[in-house]
């Protein structure tokens, strides 16, 4: 790994940069087939995509990630899908993300629940969800609110084109939002290591971006990325509301992650069989202290594009040294081609074509140039 991707991940892994995964969970149930006899190894990021797996109550989860704010907070998803049995305050809490009356003691609550490191990183950080909502803070919603205030984008302004055609929403963004993305003041900004570090995109990842999306700068790129979005159903699309409101659409049921909508809570409810593990380190400590026939599926996110072909390649012997035969492994990328197709001759990982190219086609987040899913064959 170069010195200067090094030092990114150093620096990402200790700060609060999402409080949402930036990835299509929905999509991502309809083609995983998890179910009770599951066994999950997964980056969690802020984890949305966990919480949502519980509803499916696999037999265990191994939930990993080198940010520990991002994996204390997946924890509070996932244990809060499981033992927070009031739906409404469940809701509040993690919908929301803001609860002013009994954060503390709600918090606390499901700490009994956590490993000690995580049960006490709450007792330090419950105020998250008092103060304001969880989902005006970190990194990257800072970053968003900023340039919210610039452009002048709000709820009223995203609900006016919900019924709009997608010529309509694209002039809209053109007129609110490319100038300000596209102002030397900004450009700036985001040419700064620290607005990598806001995207969660390392050097690496950006230079693959601009080089198979054939933009010039990351700004293009983001100005596409709106003009992609536009295309989405902006009723439901809970990234767009994200980015652009600063919360989800409360007004519609299915406008969050999986994990948050009732029929998923009601599933992942107490007498869940799964037993949950957090890993706070990287992916391959854990592939290294497993044994074989270990794990039916692995999620990565898009973190194989932090890394190098070397060590991409070890994390796919690490992979097929623990799969049990049948196993699957999702990643995401924004690269033409697969990592994996690049390495593996498709014998030991054979891509699941249908599958793929739905995920790839529903996946709302629209940052991806790939979602994949690959059979391991023993
Ligand atoms: C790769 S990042 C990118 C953004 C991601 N698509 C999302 O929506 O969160 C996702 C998560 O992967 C974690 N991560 C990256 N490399 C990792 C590794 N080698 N082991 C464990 N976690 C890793 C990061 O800390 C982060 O929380």
């Amino acid at each position: 790994m170069s010195l200067r991707n090094f030092a990114f991940q150093r620096a990402f892994a200790k700060l609060f940069v999402y409080n949402i995964l930036f990835e299509d969970s929905e999509s991502d149930e309809r083609y995983l087939g998890l179910d009770e006899n599951s066994s999950i190894l997964s980056i969690t990021g802020a984890g949305c995509g966990v919480a949502s797996m519980m509803s499916r109550r696999p037999q265990r989860l191994d939930a990993v990630d080198i940010n520990r704010h991002h994996l204390a907070l997946a924890g509070l998803k996932v244990i809060g899908a499981q033992h927070l049995a009031d739906y409404d305050i469940f809701y509040q809490l993690l919908g929301r993300g803001y609860l002013p009356k009994d954060a503390q003691g709600t918090v606390a609550s499901l700490g009994e629940h956590m490993p000690a490191w995580m049960a006490n990183y709450w007792r330090r950080h419950w105020r998250r969800f008092s103060r304001n909502s969880i989902y005006m803070q970190g990194l990257t919603s800072r970053m968003l609110m900023g340039l919210r205030k610039m452009s002048g984008t709000d709820a009223l302004w995203l609900t006016d084109l919900i019924e709009a055609p997608v010529e309509e929403r694209e002039r809209a963004i053109d007129a609110k939002i490319t100038p300000v993305l596209t102002s030397p003041f900004v450009r700036m900004l985001m040419a700064s290591p620290i607005q990598l570090l806001a995207l969660g995109i390392n050097f690496n990842q950006r230079d693959k971006i601009l080089e198979s999306e054939g933009d010039e700068n990351l700004m293009e790129f983001y100005v596409n990325h709106l003009k992609r979005l536009a295309h989405t159903d902006l009723a439901t699309n809970w990234f767009v509301w994200h980015a652009a409101t600063g919360h989800f659409n409360h007004d519609h049921p299915d406008a969050v992650p999986p994990y948050l909508r009732r029929d998923r809570h009601e599933r992942s409810s107490d007498t869940s069989p799964t037993t949950v593990r957090f890993h706070h380190g990287n992916i391959f400590d854990r592939l290294e202290n497993a044994g074989t026939n270990t794990w039916t599926h692995y999620t990565l996110c898009d973190a194989p594009d932090w890394m190098p072909q070397d060590v991409q390649s070890k994390l796919l012997d690490e992979i097929f040294r623990t799969s049990k035969d049948g196993a699957i492994v999702l990643a995401r990328s924004v690269e033409q081609d697969s990592f994996i197709e690049r390495i593996d001759d498709g014998k030991r990982f054979q891509l699941l074509e249908n599958e793929s190219n739905r995920a790839t086609m529903e996946d709302r987040s629209r940052q991806y140039r790939r979602v994949d899913f690959f059979r391991v064959n023993h």
